[in-house]
């Protein structure tokens, strides 16, 4: 199974620190952002990543990680010109990946505890569709919140960031496709903000009764605000191995 890492946007939340830099490459313990994903999918037998990032930072990312070499892992590059949303960003790496084979997406300021290998086995043998990671949060409010039928183990919608949250639970960045993916992509429209949705697409599996779920057990972080960044950095000090 190939990944995909998403390491594009602005990193508004995070500002002054993102004007000098890609937010997927600040500091989180000894390490930048971006290597704490590339072991987890290592570490979980994925040794073939795309990276999705904007031009200004491709550079700093090649200095890092070169060709994943260093890191167990083979790393190729795909440049998103100007932020058109997480799943435009995902449709670009679609040429590098394989015609008819599931792969995983992370977006690259999701930080978590566990591996990844047993949620990777379990998409293995799932039939189709495509599978989220779910995780209890506090606030869901700045998150996709799902709305599960426990008794079919599927989600039947996800609300992005909504006010009235339908369930506990946040949708994480770390999600399972089948290719059918790029056909959900390809016929979902603009959002108000005008960037094309993963929420969006993931709905159309959600309709399709195809979107199932697992639940995060450990901890898991989005870095994308100071105080989650701060977390991170405590949580991860010294951990890659
Ligand atoms: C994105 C997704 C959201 C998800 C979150 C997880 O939000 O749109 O559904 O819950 O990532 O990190 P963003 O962080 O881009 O606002």
């Amino acid at each position: 199974m190939k990944a995909v890492i998403l390491a594009g946007g602005t990193g508004t939340r995070l500002k002054p620190l993102t004007y000098w830099t890609n937010k997927h490459l600040l500091p989180v313990g000894s390490y930048p952002m971006i290597c704490y994903g590339v072991t987890k999918l290592r570490d979980a037998g994925i040794r073939d990543i795309v990276i999705v990032t904007g031009r200004s930072a491709l550079g700093s990312f090649a200095d890092v990680l070169g060709s994943g070499r260093d890191w167990g892992v083979s790393i190729a590059y795909k440049v998103q010109e100007e932020a058109g949303g997480i799943a435009q960003a995902l449709d670009l790496a679609r040429p590098l990946l394989l015609p008819k084979e599931k792969f995983v997406v992370l977006l690259g300021d999701n930080l978590f505890e566990e591996s990844l290998q047993p949620y990777r086995e379990h998409f293995e043998r799932q039939p189709e569709g495509a599978m989220v990671l779910l995780k209890k949060v506090a606030d869901p409010r700045r998150y996709g919140v799902p709305k599960i039928d426990p008794n079919s183990g599927v989600i039947q919608s996800i609300e992005e960031k909504p006010e009235n949250p339908p369930s506990e639970y946040c949708v994480t960045g770390i999600y399972f496709y089948d290719t059918e993916v790029f056909t959900w992509i390809n016929g979902i429209k603009p959002s108000r903000r005008g960037e094309l949705e993963i929420t969006d697409v993931n709905n159309a599996f959600a309709k399709e009764g195809k979107l199932h779920y697992k639940e995060l057990t450990g901890w898991w972080t989005d870095a994308g605000t100071f105080e989650s960044l701060e977390e991170a950095g405590k949580r991860l000090k010294g951990a890659i191995t």
